[in-house]
């Protein structure tokens, strides 16, 4: 049924190649301004990163294209916008204030708290998703583990809560407690009744949202991967209970899509991920949901097209050990990071949990009158499509990092790319900047375009290069003689000529992918 692939936990490069590490993005995010330490003047705050002005125009970019693909080009999602702090008893019903938490490990000696899986993944090389405090306590003794800071005793371990916890009103009090959402999902099941009733959709249908949402990391790490502040992008897909195993989306086309999947019997097994088509999964019950297939297909897709390499991708099942306490079954959208295998998308079949336990708690009616039946019928979340966007973010970079003998080019595609054109004279003199300025005032109104006088011409290149922009048009004598230009291509660096009245409709062709370069005008 399937092709064995390898390497399931290290990301090396390949022999005589230098593997690129995670400091040399963080360097890089910060060198070209994309992403910084958030109060770094002074000294920066663990677990929070600002973007610069050209990281916010590809994290907006991919937030854009995020809510095209999944809200506005289908007719069965519809996007909401809730607030980060909401009512304590939300977190109540939902489960958060009971159980959502990470292992932590205290040092007797210095106090300092340490994540538990964290540090038995470092020391043993382990995978440790879901892990007990029973086996953490059992593996800090067995391998005689210490405090990673001043090498004294660690305590039993102990669960800590993620959640951010603040106070509402004037006076703090107990009754004044509130949580910073720690993911936006439970907004989306707090205002389902609202939002069910005006948007007039009939099951199956989905609630969006794009939003931040906190976590109070016990260690953050790798960058941008593991934040205390962050975005999500989320989807709960609600289906009749009696129907979650129709999915009418499920074409034949994806059923027979390849993917490489790490499934949980491999994982127990510690053998290797494998490609399998989404029909193989499902025969054989790896994946149980056709929901699940369907999103999944449409998340990896997503990640595809917009430029991220399928050899760096993968799907991971969930053990059941390690499943969140709201999750019937879960895979992860892994991409192959400098520091391993890790999630960038989750997708969890939540069943009717939520709902229950929101009309549980709110004594408030949230099911759906089913006509066919004529009977009234809580909705089951089957597919739960959830990502951070700083993820995304973090892997569209390293995927497009790409390190030549004379330059470094961030190869985004032409829709994430924060400038879409750079515009230069050759020279600032004779009338090239104005003629240059002026073909700049004609794009802007179409695309990001960027205009620069500053540094030899290919210092220019180079600066656009590195920053993913992906044409470049240069204004020189030859402009004002015929009114055409060069334009350039970022990956190939060819170069061609076009007419000036012909430039933005050859731009805006390119950048979405109607022509290819080499149509683009005449080679130089
Ligand atoms: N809503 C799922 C998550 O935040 O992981």
């Amino acid at each position: 049924m399937t092709d064995k692939t390898t390497d399931n936990k290290t990301t090396g490069a390949k022999d005589g190649e230098k593997s690129l590490t995670i400091a040399e993005i963080a360097s890089f995010c910060k060198s070209t301004g994309m992403v910084f330490p958030n109060s770094e003047i002074y000294g920066g705050f663990a677990g929070f990163w600002d973007y610069g002005p050209r990281g916010v125009e590809i994290k907006n970019a991919i937030k854009r294209e995020w809510w095209k693909t999944f809200v506005q080009e289908r007719d069965d999602i519809v996007g909401i916008d809730g607030t980060t702090i909401t009512h304590p008893k939300v977190w109540i019903a939902s489960g958060h204030v009971e159980s959502f938490s990470d292992p932590l490990l205290e040092c007797e000696k210095c106090k300092q708290r340490t994540r538990a899986d964290h540090l038995i993944e470092d020391t043993l090389k382990i995978s440790t998703d879901g892990i007990s405090l029973d086996e953490v306590n059992k593996l800090v003794r067995k391998h005689n583990m210490k405090c990673p800071s001043c090498g004294g005793a660690l305590l039993d371990a102990r669960k800590f809560n993620l959640m951010f916890k603040t106070h509402v009103g004037p006076v703090e009090t107990d009754s004044s407690v509130a949580y910073l959402r720690p993911e936006t999902a439970q907004v989306i099941f707090a205002d389902f009744r609202q939002v069910a009733d005006i948007s007039r959709l009939k099951l199956p249908f989905g609630i969006a949202q794009i939003g931040r949402a906190y976590r109070n990391e016990i260690s953050p790490r790798d960058f941008l991967f593991r934040s205390r502040e962050f975005e999500q992008m989320e989807i709960e897909y609600f289906v009749h209970p009696d129907k979650t195993g129709e999915c009418s989306y499920l074409t034949k086309d994806i059923l027979m899509q390849k993917v490489r999947i790490y499934t949980e019997v491999a994982q127990q097994e510690s053998t290797d991920d494998c490609v399998m088509t989404f029909k193989e999964a499902m025969d054989e019950s790896i994946i149980k949901n056709p929901w699940l297939a369907y999103f999944l297909s449409q998340q990896y897709n997503w990640f595809v097209n917009l430029g991220i390499k399928e050899e760096n991708l993968r799907l991971r099942q969930h053990r059941e050990e390690e499943l969140a306490h709201y999750a019937k079954g879960c895979f992860d959208i892994e991409y192959k990071f400098p520091f391993g295998w890790k999630e960038i998308h989750g997708m969890a079949d939540r069943s009717a949990f939520d709902l229950t336990q929101h009309m549980a708690y709110s004594k408030k009616d949230l099911s759906i009158f089913d006509e066919e039946t004529k009977k009234k019928v809580i909705p089951c979340v089957a597919a739960e499509p959830s990502q951070g966007v700083d993820r995304a973010f973090l892997a569209f970079i390293i995927d497009a990092y790409t390190k030549e003998e004379e330059r470094t080019v961030l190869k985004l595609s032409s829709e994430l790319a924060p400038l879409k054109v750079g515009v230069f004279p050759l020279m600032k003199k004779d009338g090239l900047k104005e003629k240059a300025e002026e073909v700049h005032n004609g794009l802007k109104k179409y695309m990001v375009s960027f205009f620069d006088v500053a540094g030899s011409i290919g210092k220019r290149y180079a600066r656009m290069d590195e920053i993913g922009c992906p044409y470049c048009v240069t204004i020189d004598y030859d402009t004002l003689e015929k009114d055409d230009i060069t334009l350039r291509d970022r990956d190939s660096t060819k170069q061609v000529r076009v007419p000036i009245a012909d430039l933005k409709i050859t731009l805006l062709k390119l950048l979405s992918k109607e022509i290819t370069f080499g149509d683009a005008g005449k080679s130089i």
